[in-house]
């Protein structure tokens, strides 16, 4: 009986924080090697990515978003490395999205493959799409995904999503100083009126290769003084409890821009996202240096119950707010490992 009722509720953690949103890393290669997150030198043709066996089977992935859902989880985020480097990514979203009380499933992409794939994706029930895309420039493009594909593919790409029938796509920018924050302006022109919403992403901490120093942050107040100068600006409410994104609108009606300020400005206190890596380690906080294994309990047969149990007890003892005491962790745990971006996905 006691289980029962703890299997029940809810579960918060330490700091009072429901668990809302599932974020499932469904592949560690990426098509891409952007040098903040998989530079070239490192991930070379002779990287151990991990192996097939290794990474969790769709039936595995959809068994645990379903164990998820009773402890409030209906919202899901499928990301990589490139989530549409998995095989047959659209049977795992037609799986996911036959779970019942999962009501918003989306995914982030570098949007190469997305042409390829949109209305596949949208056919299975994929709800939404987010779009990586950090320049219009073809020359900065290049050095900002390592060499490998076009900005002209990635436009092609939201345009075929479009096309497919997804209404709510957004661009993801991450913004760094003296790379390529000169040519936002720009990605808010080509989008503005557009009916895609950019966001634009200070410049993160995340891994330990991207070599970050705070002066490559170009703190979103900043930048949103620059595009309100252009196109004036009015704040808008977030539309729900523990948004990422400060949303804005033009004040001439031709949609809205977001910034995501987890630099400057950082949203901890209402983090209720959880992370789960391609291979079934699961992390409370994108800055962890350790997760937890469900693939080992999966794999030796606990029942649903034993597994429900492992994530509350995890959810439970959460403390993480890495993004409120950056400068504090970065002295103390410099040199200890934090998990990589390709590998939980964002
Ligand atoms: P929706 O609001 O559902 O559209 O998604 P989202 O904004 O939560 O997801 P998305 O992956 O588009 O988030 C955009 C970026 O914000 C990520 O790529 C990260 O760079 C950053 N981000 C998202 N969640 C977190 C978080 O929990 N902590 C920090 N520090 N950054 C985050
Ligand atoms: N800081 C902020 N965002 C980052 N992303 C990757 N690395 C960083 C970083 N260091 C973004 C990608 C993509 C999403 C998965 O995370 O550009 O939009
Ligand atoms: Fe690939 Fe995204 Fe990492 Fe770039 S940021 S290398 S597109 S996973
Ligand atoms: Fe959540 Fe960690 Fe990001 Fe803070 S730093 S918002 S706890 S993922």
């Amino acid at each position: 009986m006691e289980n029962a009722i703890a299997l029940d509720r809810r579960p918060a953690d330490r700091l009072g924080r429901p668990l809302r949103d599932l974020r499932i890393s469904v592949m560690d290669r990426c098509n891409f090697r952007c040098p903040y997150c998989m530079p070239r030198e490192r991930f070379h043709e002779h990287y151990a990515f991990l192996r097939t066996a290794q990474r969790l089977s769709f039936d595995e992935i959809t068994r645990l978003a379903r164990l998820f859902v009773p402890m409030g989880v209906h919202k899901l985020r499928i990301t990589g490395g490139e989530p549409l480097l998995r095989a047959n990514l659209p049977d795992l979203i037609a799986d996911l999205a036959a779970v019942e009380g999962i009501e918003d499933i989306a995914m982030t992409t570098n949007g190469v493959l997305l042409g390829k794939y949109a209305y596949e994706l949208k056919a299975a029930g994929l709800t939404r799409v987010t779009v990586s895309l950090d320049s219009l420039d073809p020359q900065i493009f290049e050095k900002l995904s390592g060499g490998f594909g076009h900005a002209s593919e990635v436009l092609d790409g939201i345009e075929r999503a479009r096309a497919a029938g997804f209404t709510r796509i957004k661009v993801n920018t991450v913004i760094q100083r003296g790379v390529n924050d000169e040519g936002a302006l720009d990605l808010v022109a080509r989008f503005r009126g557009s009916g895609v919403t950019v966001r634009f992403i200070e410049y993160m901490d995340v891994g330990n290769r991207n070599d970050w120093r705070e002066q490559m942050v170009v703190p979103s107040r900043e930048l949103q003084a620059r595009i309100h100068e252009r196109w004036p600006l009015h704040a808008l409410k977030p539309r729900h409890a523990g948004e990422v994104a400060q949303r804005h609108a033009f004040d001439d009606g031709a949609g809205e821009v977001g910034f995501i300020s987890s630099v400057t400005q950082p949203f901890c206190g209402n983090c209720s996202r959880a992370r789960l890596s391609s291979d079934g380690l699961l992390y409370t906080c994108l800055f962890a240096q350790t997760g937890t294994d469900l693939r080992a309990p999966l794999r030796a047969g606990a029942d649903d119950a034993q597994i429900t149990r492992i994530i509350r007890g995890i959810w439970h003892d959460r403390e993480d707010r890495y993004s409120e005491q950056r400068m504090m962790l970065r002295e103390r745990e410099g040199a200890k490992p934090k998990v990589e971006m390709n590998y939980i996905g964002g």
